[in-house]
């Protein structure tokens, strides 16, 4: 009589239960997704990896970055498992992201921001990983990069981690307000807008004493302003609410568009963002330390 109970009650409870359980854990990928997409844009993924040419595929690289050192081409980043990372797994994704290792050992070039997201939490970089594999495989052989010795050799790349790289997690400046930290973490770790807002040494080291002080144009890189609350040469003169609305729409204070490279990290990345993190962001530059340092001539 017990036995027929209970296996009446597994009858009705078992298939409850599991289609309990399938709902949970689809609601737990498709938030993982939101999550891993939002994570995504706010690194700014898509402007390297996606080709120049009109109607390029998102994620399947092919877009050439110049750079002093010569020119680098973005390889394929959606699932295909020949020509993308459709084969990685979640070590071998972590270990270029944070650390500028490939699968096969070697290093990448830091013309990949990993030194800035090696800030990222690993769960971040796992939603990332996630909503990458999600995507559409394409295939897109990748192409060499066109940069001449001894800067094209990857072995060097050792010397290079060895002077100007640490693999440290984002740390807040003493004092921070949350929203500064949470500011920071997606300026730094994510947006990785010192990459090109903090000038470099020759060998292409971030020059941190001067961190978002600008870079004066060169014949290879045009010039990218000085962010700090500078007010005579950088944007202490920007309201924080100017700087909220040039992330969202490119807009400067003057009414000027934004140019150049910026209006790729707009487009797919801080106009995506919610505006309490562009807000946060904004927060984050004005607590800056002010840095004199005149970018124009
Ligand atoms: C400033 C441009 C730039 C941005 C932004 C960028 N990447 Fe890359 N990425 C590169 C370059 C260049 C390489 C190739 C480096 C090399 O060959 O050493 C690369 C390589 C990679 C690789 C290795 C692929 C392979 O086949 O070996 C992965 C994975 C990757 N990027 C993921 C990302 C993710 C995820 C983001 C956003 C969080 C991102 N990248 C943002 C430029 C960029
Ligand atoms: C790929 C290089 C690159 C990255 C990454 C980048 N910027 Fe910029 N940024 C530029 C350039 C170039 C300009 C100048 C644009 C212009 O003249 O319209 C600029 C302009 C700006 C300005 C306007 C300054 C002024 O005086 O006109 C602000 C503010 C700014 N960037 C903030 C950011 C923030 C925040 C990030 C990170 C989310 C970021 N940038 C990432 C290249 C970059």
């Amino acid at each position: 009589m017990l036995n027929w109970k209970i296996e009446n009650r597994t009858k009705i409870w078992g298939p409850l239960l599991c289609l309990l359980i399938f709902n949970i854990s689809g609601q737990i990928n498709a938030t993982e997704l939101e999550r891993g997409k939002y994570l995504t844009a706010a690194g700014g993924c898509m402007a390297c990896h996606t080709a120049l040419e009109k109607g390029a595929t998102p994620y399947a690289g092919g877009h050439a970055l110049k750079t002093p050192f010569g020119i680098f081409y973005t390889p394929n980043i959606t699932p295909d498992v020949e020509t993308g990372i459709g084969g990685w797994q979640k070590s071998e994704f972590l270990a270029a992201l944070k650390q500028g290792i490939r699968p096969d050992g070697s290093h990448y070039f830091p013309a990949f921001p990993y030194p800035s997201y090696t800030q990222m939490t690993d769960e971040d970089a796992l939603s990332i990983f996630a909503y990458l594999k999600s995507l559409d495989p394409v295939v897109r052989k990748n192409r060499d990069h066109d940069v001449s010795a001894p800067f094209s050799w990857r072995w060097l790349q050792w010397g290079w981690k060895l002077l100007f790289f640490s693999d440290k997690p984002y740390s807040p400046s003493q004092g921070a307000t949350t929203e500064e930290q949470r500011g920071g973490y997606l300026t730094n770790a994510l947006g990785h807008c010192a990459e090109c807002h903090t000038p470099r040494n020759v060998l292409g080291g971030m020059v941190t004493d001067g961190a978002f002080s600008g870079v004066t144009k060169t014949d290879t890189i045009g010039e990218v302003p000085n962010i700090t609350p500078d007010v005579k040469t950088g944007i202490g003169d920007w309201s924080l609410g100017d700087i909220v609305s040039f992330l969202e729409t490119g807009m400067k204070p003057d009414f000027d568009d934004v140019q150049g490279n910026m209006e790729e990290v707009i487009l797919y990345g801080t106009s995506k963002l919610t505006a309490e993190d562009r807000a946060a962001m904004a927060a984050y530059l004005k607590s800056l330390p002010a840095i004199q340092h005149k970018t124009s001539k």
